[in-house]
């Protein structure tokens, strides 16, 4: 039976039932719908009421321009090495450590492109932290800190036409030219996306994202 969004649901539910905070983590290439479907998730799970679900995406960890100016990274902004991925690691372990202080997670600002610190807290009320981004399954550099800190991790899949339509699309949103775009995703989304496809194997669920 195909997998519904109330079987996520369901899932996601499910994690907190140790009584301690979960973690969950949604991994998948750039442009697949990582994001989309953390926030309906965080969404619908909190309701109208008090929020008990917080989303802390893992692109707050981007490394800011000036250091990858410096670290002659710049042009491979995106890729597994322009991320605090140790930082990432580190926070993820006080959301798991700390239940009882309000964390501060960084998020990234898209007009901008860049990272802001402290923009999002996570209060002692959030029993399950939506955590999504691309190279939370990776096996390089500090990447494999990551898994042992969440409870249950999804792949997040998109046939590959639509998911690079998507890309170029959200590139012109935030003021590339087509031309601009399609060239950013040839060369750099793409090769980043053939990374994260060699971990769906290490996923506890590949969930469609087409929807
Ligand atoms: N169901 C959908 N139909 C059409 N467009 C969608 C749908 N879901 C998401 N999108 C669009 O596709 C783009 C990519 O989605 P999203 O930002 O959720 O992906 P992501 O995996 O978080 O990407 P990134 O790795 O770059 O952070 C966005 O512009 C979003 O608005
Ligand atoms: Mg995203």
């Amino acid at each position: 039976m195909p997998l519904t969004f109330d079987d996520l649901l369901h899932r996601a539910r499910a994690l907190t039932q140790g009584g301690r905070r979960a973690i969950l983590g949604i991994a998948g290439s750039p442009g697949a719908g990582k994001s989309t479907l953390a926030e309906h998730l965080v969404r619908e799970l909190n309701g109208g009421g008090a929020p008990w679900v917080a989303h802390v995406p893992m692109d707050g960890f981007h490394l800011a321009d000036a250091e990858l100016e410096r670290l002659g990274l710049r042009d491979r902004k995106g890729a597994p090495d322009t991320f605090d991925a140790a930082g990432y690691a580190a926070l993820l372990r006080r959301l798991r450590d700390e239940p009882g202080d309000v964390v501060y997670a960084p998020g990234f600002e898209r007009e901008l492109e860049q990272p802001v610190a402290g923009a999002i807290p996570v209060p002692p009320t959030a029993r399950l932290v939506v955590t999504e981004g691309n190279y939370l399954l990776l096996t390089t550099g500090a990447w494999p800190r990551v898994r042992p800190l969440l409870d249950e991790v999804w792949f997040c899949e998109l046939p590959e036409r639509e998911r690079v339509r998507r890309l170029v699309a959200r590139h012109e949103q935030f003021g590339k030219t087509h031309e601009e775009a399609v060239a950013w995703v040839a060369r750099s989304d793409e090769r980043n996306a053939e990374l994260v496809a060699a971990t769906r194997g290490r996923a506890d669920l590949v969930v469609p994202c087409g929807a």
